[in-house]
């Protein structure tokens, strides 16, 4: 891994507008943290606070276009970044910033360049005629590009870029914030379409949609040649973006039935599950049957059937919340007869029900033992938006938390998902374990909290709202 660049460096970057998509920002900036950390940039963490949930646009300084471009490729949250030209509260702003930058803009003027500008509102759809008469003005006015327009296949792509923010708009509303750059990168949001997973063959009906599965991977920060579980793994959805990472993937189930491809099938149209459903072919599905390690069922309860080793190098999974599916573990409510080893062949283990905060010390313990040193676990933990307070996220000493951003699910539940890294290796002298206080999972099953109507939506909507991650409930 690079080492972090130090601030000097940074002294002599250029500027980068990134252009996020306006969907699931409330993870952006733990997103760009784990990325700039992975790729060994130093993320200026004073400016990171003013990344707003609700501004698509974040300029940001990297020292060479190689770092933007690193950044840009592995995000699944930005849409593209270009280098900026100039930028300013009116077009005479921007005019002004754009005769400033000089030295950027001059070697992209020759005649031998063919070049494009696309001209886009955030928050507006603008007209054809518009679009066309506004990038007249500023050529005139502060860009003298000397080369051929090219639509299809230009040398050097621009972005206009009008941000009209959250105001109401009429025809007439002008732009709060304008923007001009050179093209860098495109985010990597085309793998969201590549991996949907309506385009597998194995999905069931808690299989993670594809734009998570990659955020996950990246908040834990998956690369090549890594080792990754999914205790939880269902159909295996969380691990087919660590695979596309070329992370090897492997994971359990405690359904024997889903594994197997003999549980109900989650389409609607289709009556029976195929033999060759199966998390190896969902991966071969893409060409990564490579990265492919193992499933196994087993309850991921039982830490006793790993040897002792700290042989992760992340742990990202999305445990059973008891929504969809109970949750279980192997057990019995009545006291353990001990089977002769004939039993044993084809015995199929009673289990219990699995209360939540057990799954979630479970987890850390178990992140704890078997992932290494400085290795990332993320996971999805589900709150009533109401009760919820920062005291309920688990805790491990040896687990340090890095990221907490919330997914509304409904006006009363969310998710939060957290990202920890293990920061002392494990030590069997020491009797250290996770603690999760959470008074709310204590008396109703979560299910019930998910589906019970209240009286005034509005009402409890309101005094429900406690993070500034929040997200308008669908
Ligand atoms: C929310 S789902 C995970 C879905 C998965 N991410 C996918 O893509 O399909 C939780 C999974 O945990 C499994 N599970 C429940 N209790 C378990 C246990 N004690 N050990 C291992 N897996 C368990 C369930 O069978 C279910 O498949």
């Amino acid at each position: 891994m690079a080492t972090p660049i130090s601030r000097s460096r940074i002294g002599g970057s250029k500027k980068y507008l990134l252009y996020f998509a306006n969907h699931h920002t409330e993870f952006r900036t733990s997103e760009l943290v784990a990325l700039a950390e992975m790729f060994g940039i130093e993320p200026p963490l004073k400016d990171l606070e003013l990344l707003d949930q609700e501004c698509p646009f974040f300029i940001q300084q990297f020292s060479s276009e190689a770092e933007a471009k690193m950044l840009a490729n592995r995000s699944v949250l930005i849409k593209f970044v270009v280098e900026l030209w100039g930028h300013g509260n009116t077009y005479e702003d921007l005019i002004e910033s754009l005769r400033n930058s000089h030295d950027s803009v001059v070697p992209y003027l020759s005649d031998k360049a063919s070049f494009k500008i696309v001209v886009d509102g955030f928050n507006k759809s603008l007209p054809q005629k518009y679009k066309i008469e506004t990038i007249e003005r500023l050529t005139e006015r502060a860009l003298p590009f000397t080369g051929k327009i090219d639509l299809k296949k230009p040398d050097h792509l621009y972005y206009l870029l009008e941000d009209y923010g959250k105001q109401k708009k009429n025809a007439e509303s002008l732009p709060q914030h304008v923007y001009f750059g050179r093209w860098v990168a495109d985010g990597n949001r085309n793998e969201i379409q590549n991996q949907r997973i309506n385009k597998r063959s194995f999905i069931g009906n808690t299989s993670m949609e594809s734009s998570l599965s990659l955020l996950m991977a990246n908040l834990s920060k998956v690369q090549k040649n890594m080792l990754v579980i999914d205790p939880f793994v269902g159909t295996g959805s969380i691990l087919v973006p660590c695979a596309y990472h070329h992370a090897y993937v492997m994971g359990t189930d405690i359904n024997y039935l889903l594994l197997h491809a003999k549980a109900k099938p989650s389409r609607s149209k289709q009556k029976t599950r195929s033999p060759d459903e199966s998390i190896r072919n969902n991966l071969a599905q893409y060409g990564l049957e490579a990265y492919y390690c193992d499933i196994m069922v087993a309850d991921a309860s039982r830490h006793s059937m790993w040897r002792t080793s700290e042989i992760f190098d992340a742990i990202i999974t999305d445990p059973p919340y008891g929504i969809r599916e109970g949750a279980k573990k192997v057990g019995k409510e009545e006291e353990l007869v001990l089977l002769t080893p004939d039993q044993r062949v084809d015995h199929i283990p009673q289990k219990v029900d699995y209360d939540l905060s057990n799954i979630f010390n479970d987890l850390l313990n178990f992140a704890y033992k078997f992932l290494r040193t400085g290795g990332r676990l993320t996971y999805w933990f589900p709150v009533h938006r109401a009760a919820y307070k920062e005291e309920n996220i688990p805790h491990h000493p040896c687990m340090k938390l890095v990221s907490n951003c919330e997914q509304v699910l409904n006006i009363r539940i969310s998710r939060r998902l957290i990202t920890m890294q293990k920061v002392q290796p494990y030590r069997e002298d020491q009797n250290l374990a996770s603690q999760t206080h959470v008074d709310h999972y204590l008396n109703a099953s979560f299910r019930e909290m998910y589906f019970k109507v209240t009286e005034n939506p509005q009402k409890s909507l309101k005094s429900e709202g406690n993070s500034q991650h929040i997200k308008k409930p669908p």
